[in-house]
């Protein structure tokens, strides 16, 4: 059975939450604003992500509220001065993070509140925050509002003009490394993700390698009822089917028992020795 909203017939009712359990995880963009007359805010928004390289552009969307159908201060601000930064939230700070997501006053300073440090930025008025491991300056280019009720978003599209990274994060090579980092993000309700050794894993795909694809895989693999989608596709990144090795020890084994072998050498890692229990 599917459970189906049909949102053109007025099925709304816990579409907020199905929307955030279901687009999840999302990065959290911890958004540090000053209004005209220098009051500063801080708050987190998890509708966020990276649009562009080149301009670099982060895009974040603050959600009229339900309740009132007010608007955010952090896009208040945002109209009166055109800037902002925008820090990521790891594991370390994250309670602290939603400690600031609190609806406190407009003049009240969410740094004090939430116990963060200020780092005078160095091209925009809002300040950094000292304890995220990156921080980004950015001017805001463009707010695109997306309705008038409660729950409407606007978009605010921030290009990044300076990103400050802290060294702590970066591995030997200077690249970031995922696990110093250790990013949380939002999924529905109130749970987070961390980013440990145990949740991350690599999908091998060199770029510069076209895979045959599912449909040119041999009939007895593509439908094989041992080999799932995920293992099929991993066979099908190879460019062409593989050419037998003559001194890959073979045993005398059925279709069945050779698929069973080769999603066991699949499960290691192991795809051009599967391939060679398979052909
Ligand atoms: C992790 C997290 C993510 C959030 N993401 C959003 C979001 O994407 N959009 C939004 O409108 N509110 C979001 N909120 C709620 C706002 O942070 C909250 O309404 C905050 O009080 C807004 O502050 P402001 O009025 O000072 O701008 C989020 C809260 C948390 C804790």
């Amino acid at each position: 059975m599917i459970k189906t909203l049909d949102i053109t017939k007025g099925e709304t009712e816990g579409l907020y939450k199905f929307l955030t359990a279901a687009v999840a995880p999302r990065p959290i963009a911890f958004v540090s604003t000053v209004d005209k007359n220098g009051n500063k805010n801080l708050s987190p928004f998890s509708f966020f992500n990276v649009f562009s390289v080149n301009p670099p552009i982060l895009v974040f969307s603050p959600v009229r509220r339900m309740r009132n159908n007010t608007s955010k201060h952090t896009l208040d601000n945002i109209h009166q001065v055109k800037e902002c930064v925008i820090s990521l939230v790891s594991e370390e700070i994250a309670q602290q993070v939603s400690l600031a997501s609190c609806d406190f006053d407009a003049e009240v300073n969410e740094f004090e509140k939430a116990g963060f440090t200020e780092v005078k930025s160095d091209l925009v008025i809002p300040s950094r925050i000292k304890e995220s491991p990156i921080n980004f300056e950015c001017k805001v280019n463009e707010i695109i509002t997306l309705g008038e009720q409660g729950g409407a978003g606007s978009l605010v599209l921030c290009e990044v003009l300076k990103m400050h990274i802290n060294e702590n994060v970066l591995d030997e090579n200077n690249d970031i490394d995922p696990f110093k980092l250790n990013i949380v993000s939002r999924l529905g309700a109130n749970w987070y993700g961390k980013t440990t050794k145990e949740s991350l894993y690599e999908i091998a795909k060199p770029i510069s390698r076209m895979g045959m694809g599912i449909d040119n895989l041999p009939e007895n693999i593509r439908n094989s009822n041992i080999l799932t989608g995920n293992e099929l596709a991993i066979l099908a990144s190879a460019e062409n089917i593989p050419s037998k090795n003559e001194f890959t020890v073979r045993e005398e084994k059925n279709t069945e028992e050779k698929h069973i072998l080769a999603k066991e050498l699949l499960s290691q890692g192991k795809s051009e020795e599967a391939w060679q229990i398979l052909i």
